[in-house]
């Protein structure tokens, strides 16, 4: 057995010591973490295992919507937890149907089917898309998506995927990706053709660095889409499920526009990990028995736990918005007084701060303060906090971010 670095050095490590030292010896070394052991949460705040309290503006990339230990939640948890936990796809639950007719209903689509998160909606999706495609001809596989884009790390999500950086170590990836810049709609008429199976946007571009899609730009894939048969997807893996004001971001474009299929996943079950497509009558035809499927997708704990969600959260839209308009104010008003803030961006509970420089040392700054955020596309922090924030906390934040923002030390040029 390896030992630890403080096993090495002979030293009795602290809780949080020995925690980082088990995971550098024992885990794949792929994720880059804070330092920082998170053992609670209660509200909008998470505690370490030393008992420091965290303002939580990330909510675990935008999961933990209700923020933590929510009653509501708690009470659905451990009464389903006596009851059932897991049946598989080779029976039926309760929950499945009930959760799907809730979606149709959220979303303006027809059918669910449910995975366990983003990633695996897309290729669920992407399967959808191949399939239209051969249906009409063999030549019709391309799926068309963003520069900057993200969709997530398993093979096809990767490969439509807009940043190289992500692709170099596992190239070659998936045939058939074209990518367009973001809101270019010249480039985008010159891309989408009869091969075309598919169109992917991202509403909001999360980890891209908080990008909208414009509503010119988005009616554009909606009518190249109809023109050349192509199933146009929205990934609303970070923007769906509330955290825009709406239930899903798309339904702030303006005039409306409905997707073919519909991909979300993070906030969906509040924790307890559920993805799902959801997808009209006429792209839902395109799988049909045996040609997709998940061992734990839609388990009932899951699907439970959304429906709770989705009956809390038909209260809290508008709290969302109203919240959501507040912080941007306040991000605005502090863009004015920082000259190294290039821009605030975003909508509902979903924005970012681009800075002249990377905000690695900001995050680590305002974790020391009290303040979890964290940042994207090196220079953008982003706030993703739970939907039950309040004026006074986004207060709160805002102090914290001041001050650190006033302390820190942009690279000189
Ligand atoms: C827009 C978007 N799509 C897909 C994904 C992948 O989701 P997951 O990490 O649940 O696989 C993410 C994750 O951040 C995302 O933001």
């Amino acid at each position: 057995m390896p030992q630890t670095d403080a096993q090495a050095a002979g030293a009795r490590p602290t809780e949080t010591q020995h925690v980082m030292d088990l995971e550098r010896a024992y885990l794949l070394q792929n994720y880059a973490r804070y330092p920082l052991v998170l053992h609670r949460g209660r509200g909008c705040y998470v505690y370490d295992t030393d008992g420091n309290r965290y303002l939580d503006l990330i909510t675990g990339i935008g999961v933990n919507a209700l923020g933590h230990a929510h009653p509501r939640i708690v009470k659905v948890i451990r009464d389903q937890a006596g009851l059932l936990l897991h049946s598989s796809n080779l029976y039926y639950h309760e929950y499945q149907g009930r959760l799907a007719e809730r979606l149709a209903r959220m979303s303006g689509l027809a059918r669910t089917f449910f995975c366990n998160s983003g990633t695996e909606g897309i290729e669920g999706a992407m399967k959808m898309m191949r399939s239209h495609g051969r249906r009409i001809s063999e030549q019709k596989h391309e799926i068309v998506a963003l520069d900057n884009s993200f969709h997530g790390r398993t093979f096809g999500a990767l490969s439509i995927t807009g940043q190289p950086k992500y692709h170099h170590d596992f190239e070659p990836l998936l045939p058939g990706a074209r990518f367009v810049p973001l809101n270019d709609i010249t480039a985008l008429e010159q891309v989408v053709c009869e091969r075309t199976a598919g169109i992917v946007i991202e509403w909001i571009q999360g980890e891209g660095g908080i990008n909208l899609v414009s509503s010119e730009f988005a009616h554009r894939t909606r009518a190249l889409a109809d023109q050349y048969d192509a199933l146009l997807l929205f990934d609303e893996t970070q923007c769906g499920v509330g955290r825009t004001g709406r239930y899903f971001g798309y339904q702030l474009i303006e005039p409306a526009i409905l997707p073919d299929v519909m991909v979300t996943a993070k906030p969906l079950a509040c924790g307890i990990p559920l993805g799902c497509i959801v997808a009209n009558e006429r792209a839902a035809t395109s799988i049909g028995p045996g040609m997709h499927g998940s061992t734990f997708g839609g388990n009932v704990l899951a699907c439970r736990v959304a429906l709770e969600f989705a009956d809390i959260l038909d209260e809290l839209l508008p709290h969302i918005t109203q919240v959501g308009a507040y912080f941007r104010m306040k991000l605005d008003e502090m863009k004015k007084h920082f000259h190294f803030i290039r821009d605030v961006r975003g909508v509902g509970l979903m924005l970012g701060m681009d800075l002249e420089f990377s905000g690695k040392q900001i995050v680590l700054d305002a974790m020391k303060e009290g303040l979890l955020i964290n940042a994207t596309h090196d220079t953008v922090l982003r706030f993703l906090p739970p939907y039950i924030i309040t004026e006074e906390l986004v207060d709160r934040a805002i102090t914290t971010l001041r001050r650190v923002l006033r302390n820190a030390r942009p690279p000189q040029a």
